[in-house]
C-alpha cells in the first residue's frame, strides 16, 4: 500500500473520500481542503439524514470533478469511542471502498484523543484487513473472446491519502505506516494459510515457508525436525498425533536473537494441526472442513517472529511449532493409548480429538532448554472457548500475574480483547490421570478451556506462561464489516508488541537466585 499525506495547500483528488462522522450536536466539520464538499454534509446533517451513529455508512457519488465519491462513516459519540470501534469503523469504511471500481481512496483522519502513533498504526491495520481478498484457488477465465479484449481493471486499492493530519504530527505517521507496511505481507500470510486447504497447506509447507523466511529475513534461523528426529527428541506426543497421517510431522524451531545471547529469550508456541479431523475419536462431519485452520497458532508464531525478525527489535524470542495431522488410520493413535513427552511425563488418551495440547506437551518441555523468562502460547484449542467468549474475544489463561499482565497490555494496544480465566487447583487435579500423569479429556468436569490449559501448565511450570486459546478468534465463520469470512490475523500483530516488551535478563542470574 503507497501512503501519503495530504498537503494542506494542494487541491485534493481522489476516487472516493472517506469521511469519519461523529455523533453530536453539531454538523461535521471537515478540513479546509475538502471544504466543496461540507455543503452536502450540511444538508445531510440539516435534513436528519445523517446523524454519525455508530454502524452508519453512506456512500454517495458527487459531480465534483476532484472528489468523485463521498463515503460518510458513523463513529458514535466520540466520549464513549473506543480505539477498538474506531479501528473497525474506519476498517468497514475500507471495506466498502474496496468493492468500488476504484484504486485509491482518501481518508479525513479523525481527531480523536489516540495517540498519534497508534492512531497511525490503526488505520494502516485496518486498511490491509479490510482489502485482503482471498481469490488465489479462482481460475482466471482465459477464454478467447476475452483475452481480445482489454484486461479487465484490477479493482484493488493500492493508495490511500490521508486528509487532515498536523504537520507536527505527520513524522510519526510516517513512521508508523513504514512499520504497518512491514508487519502487512505477514498479516496477510497468515490468513492465506488459514484459508488454504489442508492438501496444500502441510507440515511441510509450514515449515518450508518458515525456511524461505529464514533466507529472506536477516538473523531469522529456522530448524525443522522431521518425522525421525520428532522420534529421537523423544517428542512422544507429536510423534503419537501423527501416526495416522500420511503427511509427515514437522518441529519448527525459530529463532531470533536481537540481543546478546546471554539474555533469557521469551519463547512463542504455536499449535500447528494442519488439518484436526478428531483422529480415531472422529468429529461430526457437517463443520469439519473448517479444521483446516486449526494450524494458525504456528502460523501466528512463525509470523510474528518473521516481523519481529524484519523490524529488527532489540529482543530475544525464539518461536516453536509442533506441526502435524491429526487423522485416523490403521497406525492412527487411539483412545487408551499412553503416549511419553519430551520431558519424560505420561499421557493418557481419552479423546484423540484433544490433540492440540498433546504436540504441545513436546513444545512446552522443549522450551526449558531455553531458559526463557516467558513462554506464551497460542492455539485453536477448545471449541469451549467460543462458548466462553464466541468470536469476540480470547480466553487467556496464565501461571503468572506479571506474564498475563504484559500480554493484557499488548492486547490493549493492538485492540485484541483477552480476557483471563481462573487456574484454580481443582482444574490441575482433574487433568490428572489414574494409570499415567495426565490425562488429555476431562469429560464432564466442564471448563474445557480451563482443563485444556491445566494440561498445558503441567508441561510449562514452574516457567512464567500465559496461553491464548484462539479457537474463537483466529477464524470468522460469519463476515464482520471490516474483513470478510475465515481466516483472521489474530496474534501476529499481539506477538510483535509482547515482543516489545521484552526485558534483558541475564540467564545466569536468576540460575544464581535459584541456588
Ligand atoms: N481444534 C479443536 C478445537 C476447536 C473446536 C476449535 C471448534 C475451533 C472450533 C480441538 O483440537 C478440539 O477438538 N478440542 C476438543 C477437546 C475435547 C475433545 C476435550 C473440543 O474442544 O471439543
Ligand atoms: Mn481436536
Ligand atoms: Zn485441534
Amino acid at each position: 500500500m503507497q501512503w501519503f499525506l495530504h498537503a494542506p495547500k494542494q487541491p485534493l483528488t481522489t476516487s472516493l473520500l472517506i469521511v469519519p462522522v461523529f455523533q453530536s450536536d453539531r454538523a461535521p466539520k471537515l478540513p479546509k481542503e475538502c471544504a466543496t464538499v461540507a455543503p452536502v454534509l450540511e444538508m445531510l446533517w440539516r435534513r436528519k439524514e445523517l446523524s454519525g451513529k455508530q454502524g452508519e455508512m453512506m456512500l454517495l457519488p458527487t459531480s465534483l470533478e476532484h472528489i468523485h465519491r463521498l463515503l460518510l462513516v458513523g463513529l458514535g459519540a466520540l466520549k464513549t469511542l473506543t480505539d477498538r470501534d474506531l479501528q473497525n469503523a474506519l476498517g468497514a469504511a475500507f471495506k466498502t471502498a474496496g468493492s468500488k471500481p476504484i484504486n485509491d481512496c482518501a481518508v479525513v483522519v479523525p481527531s480523536v484523543r489516540t495517540n498519534p502513533g497508534a492512531l497511525a498504526s490503526m488505520l494502516g491495520i485496518a486498511a490491509h484487513r479490510a482489502l485482503y481478498h482471498f481469490k488465489k484457488y479462482k481460475t482466471e477465465k482465459k477464454d478467447a473472446t476475452q483475452s481480445k479484449q482489454k484486461k479487465e481493471p484490477d479493482h484493488v486499492i493500492t493508495s490511500i491519502t490521508l486528509v487532515g493530519v498536523e504537520a507536527r504530527k505527520q513524522k510519526i505517521f510516517q513512521r508508523e505506516l513504514e512499520t504497518v507496511e512491514i508487519l502487512a505481507p505477514f498479516l496477510s500470510a497468515q490468513r492465506d494459510w488459514g484459508n488454504m486447504p489442508a492438501n496444500e497447506c502441510t507440515p511441510e509447507f509450514l515449515a518450508s515457508r518458515a525456511m524461505d523466511r529464514a533466507k529472506s529475513i536477516k538473523n531469522l534461523s529456522v530448524t525443522v525436525f522431521d518425522k525421525e528426529q520428532i522420534k529421537k527428541h523423544g517428542m512422544g506426543g507429536l510423534y503419537g498425533v501423527s501416526r495416522g497421517a500420511t503427511e509427515h510431522p514437522r518441529f519448527i524451531i525459530l529463532e531470533y536473537w536481537g540481543r546478546a545471547k546471554q539474555y533469557k529469550p521469551f519463547v512463542f508456541v504455536g499449535k500447528g494441526i494442519t488439518f484436526d479431523s478428531g483422529g480415531i475419536s472422529i468429529k461430526p462431519s457437517e463443520k469439519m472442513h473448517e479444521m483446516k485452520f486449526d494450524m494458525l497458532g504456528a502460523a501466528a508464531v512463525i509470523n510474528a517472529m518473521s516481523a519481529i525478525a524484519s523490524l529488527k527489535l532489540p529482543v530475544n524470542v525464539v518461536g516453536l511449532t509442533p506441526c502435524t495431522e491429526n487423522v485416523p488410520s490403521g497406525e492412527a493413535y487411539k483412545p487408551g493409548d499412553i503416549l511419553r513427552a519430551m520431558n519424560g511425563s505420561t499421557m493418557e488418551i481419552l479423546n484423540t480429538d484433544a490433540e492440540g495440547r498433546v504436540i504441545l506437551s513436546d513444545a512446552l518441555s522443549f522450551a526449558h532448554s531455553y531458559a526463557p523468562s516467558a513462554v506464551v502460547d497460542l492455539a485453536t484449542l477448545t471449541g469451549a472457548a467460543l462458548v466462553v467468549l464466541g468470536h469476540e474475544g480470547t480466553p487467556m489463561v496464565s501461571n503468572n500475574d506479571a506474564v498475563a499482565a504484559m500480554v493484557e497490555k499488548a492486547g490493549q494496544r493492538t485492540n485484541d480483547r483477552l480476557w483471563r480465566l481462573p487456574l484454580w487447583q481443582e482444574f490441575k487435579e482433574a487433568v490428572k490421570s489414574e494409570i499415567a500423569d495426565v490425562r488429555n479429556s476431562t469429560d464432564g468436569f466442564g471448563g474445557g478451556t480451563i482443563t485444556g490449559a491445566a494440561f498445558l501448565e503441567h508441561f510449562v511450570r514452574p516457567l512464567p506462561w500465559a496461553h491464548l486459546d484462539i479457537a474463537g478468534t483466529a477464524w470468522y465463520t460469519s463476515p464482520k464489516p471490516w474483513m470478510i469470512t475465515g481466516a483472521t490475523d489474530m496474534g501476529v500483530q499481539l506477538l510483535v508488541e509482547v515482543a516489545k516488551q521484552w526485558k534483558a535478563v541475564k540467564k545466569q542470574e536468576t540460575v544464581n537466585k535459584k541456588q
